[in-house]
């Protein structure tokens, strides 16, 4: 049967390779709703301060979980922040007490609460070193700081200036490129022979830059990397609908306030944790490509990470037209769902009913 004619995909329970859950009032508002479809999730350590030691990552993954609904089993898997005083030992106690899934590397200077982050990797070389031979992956926020360089090449110009000599020195590193936004990230990718994946969002595979800037500017499309030109979604979303097993989903669904975002200088990031699987249904659905959505949200991500897949399942179901809700509230106030700017006819079964 042609995959547009399908009405009703069961899978096994998708994961989320990149989410930022935030703390406090916001954890509280926005945890439940990745809970709710997702696993698993890898999770964002750039709060403030950041997560940077094991302990750190200990206590965020305790008020993550008393977050969540009763009875939820979603697993939060953390990260720690890259700083230039990591110590190689602590990340190793992480990783090997099941503590931390992951580090995260931050150019310091090039997204939210990345200060903090890394000037040299030279002074990371024991870090990464250690990682490489215990297995663990490092995730990388993939642009250059550089402010020579145009917003739209920071991808590209990261993956010659700092990724290849970085595969060259380390090349046992376990690495997510995260986020990719290019064609020229994909085809890095594929290229690699092995140890390295990417993680594709929720809303690169459905916003081009057009989407932010023409016709009037929409902060709630600002995210970083900047969503790029047509023939990059393009790319992203051949790369989703593939079946290669190095792209998984990642959402990095990235919630802000509304007051952060609709300022003269406002935040990056999508909240799109409510609404990915059913916009992913949409993209797949379109790519006629709905038998492969499985591996990008749920096969895929567990493969590279040496993790079993989840062992319960989702089933979306295909209806009537209908639109998220605009906003969610929290204690601080709304923050507003990503808007696919198309009618959305999947949803999962258990909230078919609602
Ligand atoms: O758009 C983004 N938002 N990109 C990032 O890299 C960070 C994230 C955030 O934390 O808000
Ligand atoms: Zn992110």
């Amino acid at each position: 049967m042609p995959n547009r004619a399908w009405t009703r995909l069961t899978l096994r329970r998708p994961d989320d390779w990149h989410l930022h859950l935030r703390d406090g009032a916001m954890l509280r508002a926005v945890a439940p709703h990745s809970a709710r479809d997702f696993g698993r999730a890898i999770i964002m350590p750039n709060l403030v301060p950041p997560v940077v030691t094991m302990a750190q990552a200990a206590a965020y993954r305790d008020r993550i979980r008393e977050a969540l609904p009763p009875g939820s089993r979603f697993e939060p898997l953390m990260t720690l922040y890259l700083t230039e005083a990591t110590d190689p030992d602590d990340v190793a106690r992480a990783y090997l007490s099941g503590t931390a899934q992951a580090v995260k590397l931050y150019p310091a200077g090039a997204t939210t609460n990345s200060h903090a982050g890394v000037r040299d990797l030279g002074k990371v070389r024991p870090v990464l070193e250690r990682m490489a031979e215990i297995g663990m992956t490092l995730c990388i926020h993939g642009e250059v700081v550089d402010p020579d360089v145009d917003i739209f090449d920071r991808e590209a110009v990261f993956i010659d200036r700092v990724l290849k000599p970085l595969r060259r020195r380390v090349p046992d590193l376990r690495i997510v490129l995260e986020h990719v936004t290019t064609q020229d990230g994909v085809d890095f990718v594929r290229d690699q022979p092995r140890n390295v994946a990417a993680t594709i969002t929720t809303h690169h595979l459905v916003i081009n830059r057009n989407a932010i800037l023409a016709g009037g500017i929409r902060p709630h499309y600002y995210c970083l990397p900047v969503a790029k030109r047509e023939a990059h979604r393009i790319a992203l979303v051949q790369a989703a609908v593939s079946g290669d097993e190095r792209f998984f989903l990642g959402t990095d669904s990235a919630p802000h306030l509304d007051q952060a975002k609709l300022q003269p200088c406002g935040c990056a990031g999508c909240f799109t944790a409510p609404v990915t699987l059913p916009i992913l249904a949409e993209v797949f659905e379109a790519a006629e490509a709905l038998d492969k959505l499985e591996s990008f949200v749920s096969l895929n991500g567990p493969r590279y990470y040496g993790l079993p897949p989840n062992d319960d399942r989702v089933t979306l179901v295909r209806g009537e037209a209908w639109t998220a809700p605009p906003a969610i509230l929290t204690d601080d106030g709304p923050v507003t769902v990503f808007d696919p700017g198309f009618p959305l006819h999947w949803r999962l079964e258990d909230q078919a009913a609602a």
